[in-house]
């Protein structure tokens, strides 16, 4: 298990950039697939498939050079560097990687207003990513051993494509409409006579 992890990051210490396409698609793929399921009903694999397109045609790509191009900016992890970099990322970083998501999505499913969802959700899902990532990055820094923070990025980011693809689904992009579902859906399950 440790050999195999440690084998994985050598591989991406290697080979970063298809290293970042596998895991985007897979991060937003199991996301999808995740939020689907808690959702209720059948699987729709066409839908993750769409997900997974978005991840590997553009957010890889984008996260990768981004960076790449904030640590040139902003090199080190003096506090300094770090709290700049929190704040380009969540100032240009962040809003780009939303609205291409929103956009990106409406594109490939063909949509007739492929602006809409981004209009509707944007700022929500920008402030929920505000409330979320200068937290995960900071105690990224702060408190996570070096050797697990490629694993907690990885699940932070794991969570966070959970939640934006629910907000492209069925949510608004808030936290509160995903709590809310996810609450209601429990309330029901506790009121429903049992399957089988
Ligand atoms: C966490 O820290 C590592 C460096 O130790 C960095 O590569 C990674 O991007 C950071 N993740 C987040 C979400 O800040």
């Amino acid at each position: 298990m440790a050999g195999g992890w440690r084998a994985l990051l050598r591989a991406a210490r290697r080979y970063p950039w298809p290293t970042n396409v596998l895991l985007y698609a897979a991060l937003f793929s199991a996301g999808d697939a995740l939020q689907q399921r808690l959702r209720g009903g059948p699987a729709d694999w066409q839908q993750t498939r769409r997900v997974a397109t978005v991840a590997v045609t553009f957010h890889a790509n984008f996260n990768y050079v981004w960076l790449r191009v904030l640590e040139r900016a902003l090199p080190g992890r003096a506090p300094r560097a770090v709290l700049a970099k929190v704040l380009c990322d969540q100032a240009i970083g962040g809003p780009v990687a939303v609205s291409a998501f929103y956009a990106g999505m409406s594109i490939l499913q063909e949509k007739d207003d492929i602006f809409l969802d981004l209009k509707q959700k944007f700022w929500n899902t920008y402030k929920s990513g505000l409330m979320y990532w200068p937290f995960v990055q900071l105690t990224n820094f702060s408190l996570v051993p070096t050797h697990w923070r490629t694993a907690y990025t990885g699940l932070c980011g794991f969570l966070w494509a959970t939640f934006l693809c629910f907000s492209q689904q069925s949510g608004d992009g808030t936290f509160k409409s995903a709590f809310t579902f996810l609450h209601m859906k429990e309330a029901g399950a506790v009121e429903r006579p049992p399957e089988k």
